[in-house]
């Protein structure tokens, strides 16, 4: 059999679309798709999606494929159904702007994200855990000095953070680039205001012992946005719509996979349901409410008390990343 385009009166329709570029098959190397029943039109679309000729694309497509039909034939789903999740992921995207991207936080209070850092970031034993970027992170923050400020006055009550970077044998990180950032006291990032200015986010590096240390302000629990879809689906299964508190962390070294991550607070409401599922135990700090005026002055705070949060993070090399992942591909996560 000739290909499609050598065959004998095509419609002007067929050869446009081919000449835009539409695949042109040789029909006889294509499954015969008629008269399907439920248990062989799975096996039919596998068939047909098995010309793939990218070896990665193939695989995921034809897990998507099994998944989606078997799903369909597990809940029975009714025609109505259908037609709702249609309409509903259609308004999803109509949600998204270049500001919000309502299909991330879709994918966020499904645990989808979570579970795909969790499975391209696995951590080996003693090194820092990583978390959900989250939607706030912003390339320009001020760089800072050790010592110095990320928040402007007036933002929240005064915090501390220090620490060291280590590798995993304990050897101090040097100059390693940290990006951190928060809301304020009100559970606002900078960028939610119409006057953005950065604020309540900086950037910094370890010293040549990994020390580093920098102030902030206190971060507070905030709501996930729940004026869209995404809300309403929330709502509809009586699900709350809150983050518990947390202070976001990026670090990057030479020689070392980059780790994204968050603090979270002892004792804050939403640390057990956190909306997007980023909460991980090693994660948590208690903050040390330090009162001493002698303190507050050291530290650069205009007057006590301040939190303290003392915080070592554990890098892992690029090379021990990648033996992490190939665990992970190997023998499951
Ligand atoms: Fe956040």
């Amino acid at each position: 059999m000739p290909k499609i385009s050598e065959l004998g009166h095509l419609g002007k329709a067929v050869r446009q679309s081919l000449a835009r570029g539409a695949p042109d098959i040789d029909l006889d190397t294509l499954p015969q798709s008629l008269d399907l029943s439920p248990d062989k039109i799975t096996e039919n679309v596998l068939s047909i999606n098995s010309q793939t000729p990218d070896d990665r694309q193939r695989f995921v497509n034809e897990a998507l494929v099994k998944h989606m039909h078997d799903f369909v034939r597990e809940v029975s789903l009714t025609t109505n159904e259908w037609m709702n999740a249609i309409e509903y992921l259609t308004r999803v995207g109509q949600t998204c702007t270049d500001l919000r991207q309502e299909f991330i936080l879709l994918s966020d209070v499904f645990g989808v994200s979570a579970l795909v850092d969790i499975i391209n970031n696995p951590k080996p034993e003693g090194a820092t855990e990583g978390t959900v970027l989250g939607p706030f992170f912003v390339e320009d923050a001020k760089i800072i000095d050790n010592g110095e400020s990320i928040a402007n006055e007036g933002r929240g009550e005064y915090m501390l953070v220090k620490g060291r970077i280590l590798d995993l044998s304990g050897r101090p990180v040097a100059n390693c680039a940290i990006e951190t950032w928060e809301t304020d006291q009100d559970g606002f990032y900078d960028t939610q205001y119409t006057d953005y200015n950065a604020d309540c986010r900086g950037k910094l590096y370890s010293d040549q012992e990994g020390y580093y240390v920098f102030r902030a302000v206190l971060p507070v629990s905030y709501p996930i946005p729940n004026d869209g879809p995404v809300g309403q689906l929330l709502a509809s299964m009586n699900r709350h719509v809150f983050r518990p508190a947390h202070l976001h962390m990026m670090f990057q070294a030479p020689g070392f996979a980059q780790l994204i991550t968050s603090l979270y607070f002892t004792g804050d409401t939403f640390l057990t349901s956190d909306a997007v599922f980023g909460v991980k135990s090693s994660l948590i700090v208690e903050p040390r409410l330090i009162t001493e005026e002698a303190e507050a002055t050291k530290c650069g705070f205009k007057n006590p008390p301040f939190y303290l949060v003392e915080k070592d993070f554990v890098l892992v090399s690029e090379q021990e990343a990648e033996e992490a992942r190939e665990r992970v591909r190997t023998q499951g996560p």
